[in-house]
């Protein structure tokens, strides 16, 4: 296995895990999530046309297409790591990506504002990560 598939593997048995097992992740809190962080913008229906826009270098895009764009298929780990950032290469706080990088992100926020340790704020912070997947693939275009 390279680099990149040991990744994939490891990115889908979190997505299985959390899917199966945690009560807790839900499209409600994904949509929630979705409106306090994402919208600014890629817009609240998701079409890539939020207020802040006008501010960044590249579009934000429209990921009410990512199935259609992925041959109708909606790529869950590919998701995972361009939402969680942690994963790719030049993700970090510095890097050339503008999007946030939400794992570091709200896993940072569980523990300053919640007072989690960093292993509850990891959890928490995939929680919140497959929330935000499932509410995805629910408003894609057919
Ligand atoms: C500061 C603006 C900003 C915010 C806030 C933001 N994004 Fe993004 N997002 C972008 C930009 C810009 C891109 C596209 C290009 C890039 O940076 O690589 C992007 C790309 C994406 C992509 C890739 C889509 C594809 O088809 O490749 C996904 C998925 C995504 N964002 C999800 C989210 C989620 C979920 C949130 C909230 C937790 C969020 N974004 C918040 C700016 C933002």
């Amino acid at each position: 296995m390279n680099n990149n598939s040991i990744q994939r593997a490891v990115i889908a048995s979190i997505l299985s895990v959390t899917a199966s097992a945690w009560a807790q992740t839900s499209v409600g809190l994904g949509r929630a999530d979705y409106r306090d962080n994402c919208a600014s913008c890629h817009g609240t229906t998701g079409k890539g046309n939020g207020p802040m826009g006008s501010f960044l270098v590249k579009p934000a895009s429209d990921l009410t297409q990512i199935a259609q764009r992925n041959g109708g298929k909606f790529p869950q780990e590919l998701m995972w790591e361009i939402i969680d950032g942690r994963w790719s290469g030049d993700g970090g706080p510095h890097g050339s990506r503008e999007m946030p990088v939400w794992g570091q992100e709200f896993k940072a926020r569980a523990m300053t504002q919640t007072g989690d340790s960093p292993t509850t704020a990891e959890w928490s912070a995939r929680n919140r990560i497959v929330s935000l997947i499932r509410y995805l693939e629910t408003i894609q275009v057919p």
